[in-house]
């Protein structure tokens, strides 16, 4: 079924990156890209503000997955990219962070590809690295940290699933970054701590970064979890886990300056 608001013609599809949450984090390219669009289908963590910037009579879908919430198949997603792409409109992706990140864009690309749906990527600022640095937490510091590695805490280290090799992250040295790890962060922490890491290493946890109610609540790798639970802190947020962490820089002022 066609849709009186998309033109018809050659379509592409673009996988944009929108930053961590504060609109201010949009590339210019990724700007540019949802004020031509004449589809979008957004997730939530995306800057839903930068919506506001679209033609009138551009589509927006809200194809959002929320962690243990509403579900939009994956599949679905892909099938909706290639049916208005096909159907002649510049389709924008509009996704938290970057698109490669854990943002299946890899897979999106791929749907796309195989239906013969040119793809432009435009990527994005992942709150893997931008959100511990607005927090004060250099992912990298000279004599500090040479190397960092983010991580799924989507399932633990004692989970058949996980394809981290959780050891080797305990006894590098780098810093350890872990996405989706909130529900987990302690069975993650102990586990870490059982392959080896030092207990009282610098830890912690950046909620919301970027948006103006963020929140970081510092520690060690063994008392990080209880002071994140007691905090209430839920996602989205991200933990931080080496000597980085203990630098104590404070977080960085807003654009604004408050
Ligand atoms: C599915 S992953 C997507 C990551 C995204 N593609 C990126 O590059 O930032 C979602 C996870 O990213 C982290 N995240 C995303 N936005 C965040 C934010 N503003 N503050 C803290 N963590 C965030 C959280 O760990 C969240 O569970």
């Amino acid at each position: 079924m066609s849709d009186p608001a998309i033109p018809s013609g050659p379509g592409q599809v673009i996988l944009v990156g929108g930053g961590p949450g504060d609109p201010d984090l949009l590339t210019v390219g990724g700007l540019r890209a949802l004020r031509e669009a004449d589809v979008v289908l957004y997730d939530h963590l995306a800057p839903l503000a930068c919506l506001d910037e679209v033609r009138p009579g551009t589509l927006l879908v809200d194809v959002g997955k929320l962690p243990r919430g509403r579900q939009t198949a994956q599949e679905d997603i892909n099938a909706l990219l290639v049916k208005h792409a096909r159907l002649g409109a510049t389709v924008v992706r509009f996704k938290g962070g970057d698109p490669f990140v854990f943002g299946r864009g890899g897979e999106e690309w791929q749907a796309c590809a195989e239906a013969g749906v040119p793809v432009r990527v435009i990527p994005g600022v992942s709150a893997a690295i931008a959100g511990p640095e607005l927090a004060g937490i250099p992912l990298t510091h000279r004599g500090l940290s040479q190397s960092f590695t983010v991580v799924s805490g989507h399932v633990g280290p004692d989970h058949p699933a996980s394809l981290v090799d959780w050891t080797a992250l305990a006894t590098g040295g780098g810093t350890i970054v872990i996405l989706m790890g909130v529900a987990n962060l302690a069975e993650i922490c102990a586990g870490l701590i059982a392959r080896g890491l030092d207990p009282a290493t610098p830890a912690a946890i950046v909620a919301r970064a970027s948006l103006p109610d963020s929140r970081v609540v510092t520690g060690t790798a063994e008392s990080l979890p209880a002071l994140a639970a007691a905090a209430g802190v839920e996602p989205p947020a991200l933990t931080v886990i080496g000597a980085v962490a203990g630098l104590g820089l404070p977080p960085s002022t807003s654009l604004e300056g408050d």
